[in-house]
């Protein structure tokens, strides 16, 4: 439930303006009270009128207008809200938004809060992917601005793919996990993620193609549903996630002991993906050629087994603890055998053989295993697996 939370709804100029409506309505529903903003080019799709009816509320359209600045000016406007939320956020605003312009009342406010910010994109699938909207999201993200969406689907333009507006009750639950109203609430997860590098000398190390895509996405949804996290990350590819506390780590012995010294979870999730080895003559300076032709012997030892360490742990288990099985063959056999050996609760297993496009890429196909049995999922975006586990493992400590 929002009860007595103010929401500040900016809504943007696109098609996906009259589900702004609905979630006007929905947001009501929970309890919230919403002051709705809209954009010139919005007033083109959906009516003041209709918005100031639905939410029961003015409606706010134009920085000068001197009335509203005697009943309320922007400064005021913006932070008498819990929470901003711009829906639909246009590649417009969201360029603002990054570049920092005040040029209208919606991007000035933006400018003016000092409350959290919500964004639901919608535009083109070309000008979602267009760099310079992955670059502003990618500002907008490092300057802690939360992000629903965009859902992959057929637009009102005729094409398909990622660039419609997360649904009504999507955008509901995001508010409500912004808000830190999430079923996690009060709840402690760690997250491991990324690759580890094991170093050969002071410039060479052993790594593997983790992009620590999945961990990250994971860490984001668990936040969203409220959790406090403490994301483990190797060095990944992708940046952290905002929100969560960061523990960088390089190799696997630098991640076990930042495991070893979180702080107790409800539940632990290893997503990195560890090297089993480790370097045991590593060297102290660069090793150089000898001219003899012959390759330096590099002597192994086997590193600690993070996951079965926790999972066997007689003081200070977390309730939930997750593995991952990344296997080229017999996937579900050999996640099977793992969740055993390891003792886990749960293994999401994932064939990552090369032909698969998964390590790397931006989708994945899971198989989760738990006592249950073997629940295979179908192929989605990594950020949607994300969503369902993190719902999962919700539902699982609630239980
Ligand atoms: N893992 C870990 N510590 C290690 C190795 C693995 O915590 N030293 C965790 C991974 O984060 C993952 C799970 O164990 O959740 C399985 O990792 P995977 O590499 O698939 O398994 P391995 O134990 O390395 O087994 P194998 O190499 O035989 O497939």
């Amino acid at each position: 439930m929002l009860t007595n939370k103010r929401i500040l709804l900016i809504i943007g100029g696109g098609i996906a303006a009259y589900k702004s409506l609905d979630l006007i309505r929905r947001l009501r529903d929970q309890g919230a009270s919403v002051t709705p903003v809209l954009t010139r080019a919005a007033e083109e799709f959906v009516t003041p009128l209709s918005a100031s009816a639905l939410a029961a509320q003015k409606v706010y359209r134009d920085l000068f207008d001197l009335t509203d600045e005697a009943e309320m000016g922007h400064i005021e406007l913006s932070r008498a809200a819990d929470l901003v939320v711009v829906a639909p956020a246009t590649a417009d605003l969201m360029a603002k938004m990054a570049g920092g312009l005040a040029n209208d009342l919606a991007s000035t406010l933006l400018m003016a809060t000092d409350k959290r910010v919500l964004i639901a994109p919608a535009m083109n699938v070309r000008m979602w992917e267009h760099p310079a909207t992955q670059r502003n999201l990618a500002t907008l993200k490092g300057d802690g601005v939360l992000v629903v969406g965009p859902d992959e689907g057929n637009m009102a333009c005729g094409e398909f793919g990622p660039g419609r507006m997360s649904e009504v009750p999507d955008i509901v639950a995001a508010v409500g996990a912004a808000l830190g109203d999430g079923p996690l609430k009060g709840k402690h997860v760690l997250v491991t993620s990324g690759p580890t590098h094991e170093p050969i000398d002071p410039v060479r190390y052993i790594a593997n193609r983790s992009s620590g895509a999945q961990g990250t996405a994971l860490a984001a949804a668990l936040r969203d549903l409220g959790a406090k996290v403490t994301f483990v990350t190797g060095p990944a590819n992708v940046p952290p996630p905002a929100g969560v506390n960061v523990v960088r780590v390089e190799s696997a012995g630098d991640m076990a002991a930042a495991v070893d010294a979180a702080p107790q979870a409800d539940a632990a999730v290893f997503a990195a993906a560890v090297a089993d080895w480790r370097v045991l003559n590593a060297s102290g300076s660069k090793m150089k050629k000898d001219g003899s032709g012959k390759a330096p012997a590099l002597e192994f030892g086997e590193n600690p087994d993070i996951l079965a360490t926790v999972s066997k742990r007689t003081q200070g288990r977390p309730r939930l603890v997750v593995g991952f099985a990344a296997e080229t063959d017999d996937v579900v056999e050999n996640a099977t055998s793992k969740r055993k050996r390891k003792g886990c609760d749960w293994i999401v297993a994932n064939d990552v053989s090369p032909g698969t496009g998964i390590m790397g890429g931006d989708q994945n196909k899971i198989v989760l295993i738990s006592d249950d049995g073997a629940e295979e999922w179908p192929r989605m975006g990594k950020d949607e697996v994300a969503r369902r586990l993190a719902q999962r493992i919700a539902d699982a400590l609630a239980g």
